[in-house]
């Protein structure tokens, strides 16, 4: 089987290659998509990220949330605790800082931080995603951690993967800490397992 590696070359290559009208059209029909998914309008609070490297482009689905009154937060990596994501509240003056990996997030400040437990929906990122809803992040295992709790008691917030139609694969080399994810919703689809 191709090795982990290669699938993250392979499908960042290829969401990377997607021309500005089909990016603006995935992330429209993510909205789109969004809007239908069950857990994502009954939840107050959802964890969210700031779109890089080609993945789906996440601003529009942010202005719909706080459209419909929910709380916004973004992943901030842990200052103390290695491998680990705080999340912080974000809103239109929230201060962004780039961090270590070169993606902005909220600037540290303990008073925007939300508990993961408070948190209704996570939505997801990932590089690549197999029929089975096993999934490829990029590598630093955060969200691997930030999910555990879910994997062993599938209780705490329900994480929502979304992604490209075009990072979906046959199937996905699965390590023993990954987290497959029972959601995950495309432009085209809503996935669920
Ligand atoms: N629950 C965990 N406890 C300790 N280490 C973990 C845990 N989950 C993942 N890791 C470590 O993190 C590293 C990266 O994991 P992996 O390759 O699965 O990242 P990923 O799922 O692609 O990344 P991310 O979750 O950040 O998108 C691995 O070396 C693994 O040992
Ligand atoms: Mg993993």
């Amino acid at each position: 089987m191709t090795s982990r590696r290669h699938i993250r070359q392979s499908i960042r290559h290829t969401r990377n290659s997607l021309t500005p009208q089909e990016q603006h059209q995935a992330a429209t029909d993510l909205v789109l998509q969004c809007a239908n998914d069950p857990y994502i309008q009954k939840a107050k609070s959802v964890a969210i990220y700031l779109s890089v490297d080609g993945e789906i482009n996440t601003s529009l689905l942010i202005d719909w949330l706080w459209q419909q009154g929910k709380s916004v937060t973004l992943p901030v990596i842990h200052p103390f605790s290695k491998g680990h994501l705080l999340f912080l509240e974000y809103t239109k003056d929230t201060p962004l800082i780039l961090n270590k990996y070169q993606i902005l997030e909220p600037k540290l400040d303990k008073t925007q931080v939300v508990p993961v437990n408070q948190l209704d929906v996570i939505i997801t990122p990932l590089v690549a995603f197999d029929h089975l809803g096993n999934r490829l992040g990029m590598g630093g295992g955060y969200y691997d951690r930030t999910l555990v709790n879910w994997e062993q008691n599938q209780t705490g917030p329900m994480p929502i993967g979304i992604a490209h139609a075009c990072q979906q694969v046959d199937a996905l080399p699965i390590e023993s800490w990954d987290v497959p994810l029972p959601r995950i919703i495309t432009p085209t689809q809503i996935w669920h397992w």
